[in-house]
């Protein structure tokens, strides 16, 4: 056999072994069923604004290099640690001068949590990954940032539990059937919480996003181990969604990139899925996505705003940009004012925002089946057994 037929031979089989791994079942995407929407559940006391274990510490100043800050970020560090025991804590630390800090560096930390398919070698996963800051702004002296993100901050923190919850049957149910997830299963998913976004005097490319471009950087760099499928941390991202200025009353969300503009109809189509189910509280006569019906075609896509995704869109990262903005109508009246507080933020519409987050987040990672519910869950086992018994069945007629 000569060696370039050996090496054809070599190629050919590869090519069935791809075509095996394209066309194995499961792999089929799974949107969720009515009954799993209509059990996801809904934070009630975790995210009351005076007490509420999830929400109330955060709502407070958290200026980088305060007290405020640190304890906000301890409060994010012992949940994650208390709550989701699994997950792979990070903390990325970089310093900054900023225009006000009269040459001394500023401390900015970035909280990472991860959860890969135990197991499954780390530069092979591709992680979906929620985003969120959590620093406020300096000025006005004592802004509270409820929308400016200290509520997405909470609505990540309740949908990490969900999914953690819903991950670990998933996995375990492929293991009771014989396969490994470690090598089944290429989705992980990736919380980042992350500082500094804020601009201490006026936004400037280098007075703001503290955190993001430190990251983004440190990540571009950071290489996988040699032969995995991603090289970098940066391209293990699969989807960067980042959730910013989130929880006034009927909020507008556009469409700003082509290239994710399928994410962002399948959100948008949860959305209007879990309204017509009744499961919003919050009232609205126009959709939140206000660009689902549009085609990618018709999505224009403009750099215009400014946020934590722009050091990880310049690196060629996908993008889906979940930020409360419409060129009719700015952002959010209460942005940037003090009237950004507890008290201005609709509960309705936060806990209605943490159902959908949760909702696109358990699509993507194909949960249908194995979300909290246990009905839900036994029903489709007992569908499973009728199926399974017909199967006999025919077996014993042939
Ligand atoms: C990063 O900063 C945190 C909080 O200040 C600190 O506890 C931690 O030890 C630092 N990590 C590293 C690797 O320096």
């Amino acid at each position: 056999m000569s060696l370039a037929f050996s090496s054809l031979c070599g190629h050919f089989i590869l090519l069935c072994f791809s075509l095996l791994l394209i066309l194995r079942p499961g792999q089929a995407y799974e949107g969720l069923s009515d009954e799993t929407l209509k059990a996801l559940p809904r934070p009630s006391q975790e995210f009351d604004i005076h007490n509420g274990a999830i929400l109330s510490p955060i709502l407070q100043t958290r200026v980088p290099g305060t007290p405020g800050h640190d304890a906000v970020l301890d409060h994010l560090v012992n949940y994650i640690r208390t709550t989701v025991p699994n997950w792979e804590l990070e903390l990325q630390n970089s310093t900054s001068e900023t225009p006000l800090s009269r040459g001394k560096e500023v401390p900015f930390v970035n909280i990472i949590a991860y959860r890969d398919p135990p197991g499954a070698p780390v530069g092979d996963i591709e992680r979906l990954t929620l985003v969120a800051h959590y620093d406020s702004k300096l000025t006005p002296e004592g802004f509270i940032g409820a929308i400016d993100s200290a509520a997405p901050c909470a609505m990540i923190m309740h949908a990490m539990r969900t999914i953690d919850a819903a991950l670990e049957k998933k996995w375990a149910a492929m293991r009771e059937k014989g396969t490994d997830p470690a090598f089944e299963e290429e989705r992980g998913i990736q919380v980042l919480f992350l500082d500094g976004e804020e601009a201490f005097e006026e936004w400037t490319n280098t007075d703001s996003l503290y955190g993001a471009r430190s990251l983004a950087e440190t990540w571009d760099q950071e290489m996988n181990p040699a032969m995995s499928t991603f090289k970098t941390k940066l391209s293990s991202i699969s989807l960067f969604v980042l959730l910013d200025l989130l929880g006034s009353k009927s909020p507008n969300i556009m469409s700003f990139y082509q290239t994710t503009h399928w994410a962002y109809q399948n959100m948008g189509n949860l959305e209007q899925r879990l309204r017509s189910l009744g499961q919003f509280k919050s009232s609205s006569t126009d959709p939140w996505f206000i660009d689902t019906s549009k085609n990618s075609q018709q999505v224009v896509s403009r750099g215009g705003i400014q946020d934590d995704h722009i050091p990880f869109l310049a690196r060629g990262v996908d993008i889906l940009h979940i930020i409360d903005f419409a060129p009719f109508k700015g952002f959010s009246p209460v942005w940037h004012t003090m009237d950004d507080d507890a008290e201005h933020l609709d509960m309705d519409t936060v806990q209605d925002w943490t159902m959908l987050i949760t909702a696109f987040t358990a699509e993507w990672m194909e949960l249908e089946g194995f979300l909290g519910h246990s009905e839900t869950v036994k029903a489709r086992r007992d569908e499973d057994l009728v199926e399974e018994a017909i199967r006999l069945n025919k077996k014993t007629e042939l």
